[in-house]
């Protein structure tokens, strides 16, 4: 990669942010598809995401990722915001615009896409959602938005669960989203779903954990989705593969919201051979750093 005068720069503002993987996927990225541009990541303390927003624009920044605890905080230093993004009240990614930045949510179209990659469809599907923290919260926005039939919320927390709910189905006028207790989980239609797993339960190095432990439960389930992708095969895939379902971790999501952000930042579109080939890469780095 070479530097010169025409170089566009790109970065993530977050903290920390020294773990990064984004580097390694948009610095791939220019590479491949010949762009001349480069991404850094900058560590901005809270209290100065204006600043840092402020003074990316100045320095004519093209665009950057926002990562936490910025995600919530980066909206009131934007100029415009996408409908998605907005309705979840959470941005990851600001574009360029006249005048400042415009805010996205690619970790919500990144995680559609990574879905739909796999032929997982949102659509006219009944989905188990785990989780209503702020991860789950999100992908309850996504699955109302791209049209879900039903998702049934289920978290340990139900006043979580029915706070969410009623959030989703308010901004989206729909009434898809049904909070259920974790362990009401025996009274959901006999049927099969796709099920995402948005707990923190499971993440590295608590790897041994899942939110649910019953065997039972993974029977009701034909693909299963975790937004973890550190360890690479969760204790809940693991359960759904021993029960016969598919299963998925959480990396191409990482990988599609980046795809998703650069092509906003260059107005291209990367082919399924490119992403493919940096999914490789952050396989490989994700196996060196174990
Ligand atoms: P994030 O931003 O990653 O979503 P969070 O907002 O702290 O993190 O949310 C964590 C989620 O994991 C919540 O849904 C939490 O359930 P509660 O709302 O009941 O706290 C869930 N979670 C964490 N530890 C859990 C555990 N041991 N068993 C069940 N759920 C758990």
């Amino acid at each position: 990669m070479s530097v010169d005068g025409k170089t566009k720069v790109c970065g993530l503002i977050g903290n920390p942010v020294a773990h990064t993987l984004s580097p390694l996927i948009h610095n791939t990225l220019a590479k491949k598809t010949g762009h001349n541009s480069i991404y850094v990541p900058f560590q901005v303390e809270s209290g100065e995401v204006q600043n840092a927003v402020r003074g990316a624009y100045a320095l004519q920044v093209l665009g950057l990722n926002v990562t936490v605890p910025h995600k919530s905080a980066v909206l009131g230093s934007l100029v415009e915001i996408d409908e998605l993004a907005d309705k979840i009240g959470a941005v990851n990614t600001l574009v360029r615009v006249n005048g400042g930045y415009k805010g996205y949510n690619t970790d919500m179209t990144g995680l559609h896409r990574a879905l739909l990659s796999e032929k997982i469809r949102i659509k006219d599907e009944e989905i188990l959602l785990l989780g209503a923290g702020g991860a789950a919260r999100a992908v309850a926005f996504m699955c109302a938005y791209y049209g879900a039939k039903r998702v049934y919320l289920l978290n340990r927390t139900i006043e979580k669960a029915e706070a969410v709910a009623r959030e989703v189905n308010e901004a989206l006028q729909t009434e898809c989203i049904v909070p259920m207790k974790l362990e009401d989980y025996q009274k959901l239609p006999q049927k099969q779903f796709l099920a995402i797993q948005g707990t923190s339960v499971g993440l590295y190095p608590n790897s041994q954990e899942a939110v649910i432990s019953d065997t039972e439960f993974y029977k009701r389930i034909h693909t299963g989705y975790d937004l973890i992708y550190k360890p690479a095969k969760t204790q809940f895939m693991k359960l759904v593969e021993e029960a016969g379902g598919k299963a998925y971790n959480g990396l191409k999501m990482l990988l599609y919201q980046g795809i998703d952000a650069y092509e906003l930042w260059n107005q291209t579109k990367v082919t399924d051979e490119t992403a493919n080939e940096i999914y490789e890469l952050l396989q490989e780095e994700m196996k060196i750093n174990e």
